[in-house]
């Protein structure tokens, strides 16, 4: 059989996404950079410079634009926007609002992400998101970015992933510090509450900024799959996992779906990854059907179409580059299935743009675009160049079967 490529469909959004601390470089005044710093953690190795990308995000951006994307999804640092609490750098806002610019200049719509893991040492010492005022601490923070997202800036997502954040601090709480295994230990409810009135204080507050920026967040997605008889042991794992902050999104502009592998569940809860399955550098199954289950799901939660989604990250960490692009042919086929069968997509954003500081690590690379370790250079592998070379077709390869 014989499938056609899937049209993007209008406005389609084409891109890569990276996160601030994952590639800028020097964040020192954010509670991660502490962590690394710190003993008895899971960290393997700190961050560093990482791949420079505070004073090269003009060549990520380059790179980006030439090879065919037409959207980059990065985030803005709090913890140099906010370096003390209360005081607010205007060079760092005018750093932001420079590269907003210069994504546009490229061709390039710019989607902001204002928090993606860090938070400012100040705001962690008081306490973190569970303290008193903090949401209303990050409500200023939002504030304060008008200047970077005020024009130009089509998509904000306020906080990335809420649900691994919660996850996090029960790890925390266990006295565990460093990023969740997939399938995702349990979260700190309290931390779910807080993050989820974060979220609508900053909706509102980006709204006040300019009421056309079409706000929303980003949930990561586990794709967790019922074995027969488990049905109801998955969806009570899932709910405070993941479900929760979906329904949360349930009055936003848009949803980001944010997917990798898969978790099976059983009777008893998860369950491990047999022996012979292949697993990529973060040790997850390869699995590149998740994203289509995750937009699936996602759709069921909200009621299909009511909430827009958009794949915000998807990808695969690998030193094979061959594998990459055949995880996101598996990837892209089960997207276009999705589209066929009439979801509400509005864009598609690989994670990642570049390799990167995974959160403890440098080894698992999940990205599009080398860089050298000495110089900084960039060098887009073979996939970037056939990822972004789909952003000329606009059209969604299928794979014949
Ligand atoms: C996060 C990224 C991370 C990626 C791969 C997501 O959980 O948003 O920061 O690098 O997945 O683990």
């Amino acid at each position: 059989m014989t499938h056609t490529p899937i049209p993007f469909p209008e406005g389609f959004l084409w891109g890569a996404s990276t996160a601030a601390h994952q590639i800028e470089g020097n964040n020192t005044n954010s509670d991660w950079w502490v962590k690394e710093h710190s003993t008895g953690t899971h960290i393997q190795e700190p961050s560093l410079d990482a791949c420079d990308s505070y004073h090269r995000w003009r060549d990520d951006m380059d790179v980006l634009s030439e090879l065919g994307f037409t959207d980059y999804r990065f985030s803005i640092e709090w913890a140099r926007i906010e370096p003390a609490e209360g005081q607010f750098s205007r060079a760092e806002l005018a750093h932001y609002r420079r590269m907003v610019e210069g994504a546009l200049v490229r061709g390039l719509r710019p989607m902001v992400t204002l928090h993606h893991f860090t938070v400012p040492q100040w705001f962690e010492a008081r306490g973190g998101w569970t303290a008193e005022g903090a949401v209303d601490l990050f409500a200023r923070y939002v504030a304060a970015c008008a200047p970077v997202i005020g024009e130009d800036v089509r998509h904000v997502c306020t906080i990335n992933e809420p649900n691994m954040i919660a996850v996090m601090a029960g790890q925390a709480k266990a006295g565990d510090i460093g990023f969740p295994p997939a399938g995702l230990p349990t979260p700190d409810e309290e931390t779910t509450h807080a993050v989820i009135a974060a979220h609508r204080a900053a909706v509102k507050e980006v709204k006040a900024i300019n009421p056309e920026i079409q706000a929303g967040w980003t949930i990561a997605n586990q794709v967790y799959q019922a074995l027969p008889g488990a049905e109801d042991v998955a969806a009570a794992y899932r709910h405070p996992r993941e479900d929760i902050f979906i329904e949360a999104a349930r009055d936003d502009d848009w949803i980001g779906v944010q997917s990798y592998t898969r978790t099976e569940i059983g009777s008893e809860g998860p369950i491990p990854w047999p022996d012979d399955v292949e697993r990529t550098l973060t040790q997850w199954e390869y699995y590149p059907a998740a994203v289509g289950h995750a937009l699936r799901h996602t759709a069921k939660v909200l009621g299909n179409g009511d909430v827009p989604m958009i794949v915000t990250e998807n990808g695969i960490a690998t030193a094979d580059d061959t594998r990459r692009v055949d995880y996101y042919k598996g990837a892209l086929d089960a997207v276009a299935a999705c589209l066929e069968d009439g979801l509400n997509i509005e864009g598609y954003l690989a994670w990642s743009a570049l390799d990167n500081y995974e959160w403890g690590s440098y080894k698992p690379t999940f990205g599009l675009i080398a860089w050298d370790r000495e110089t900084f250079v960039r060098t887009a592998k073979p996939s970037a160049v056939w990822l972004g070379g789909l952003g000329r077709t606009r059209e969604l390869p299928r794979i014949d079967g």
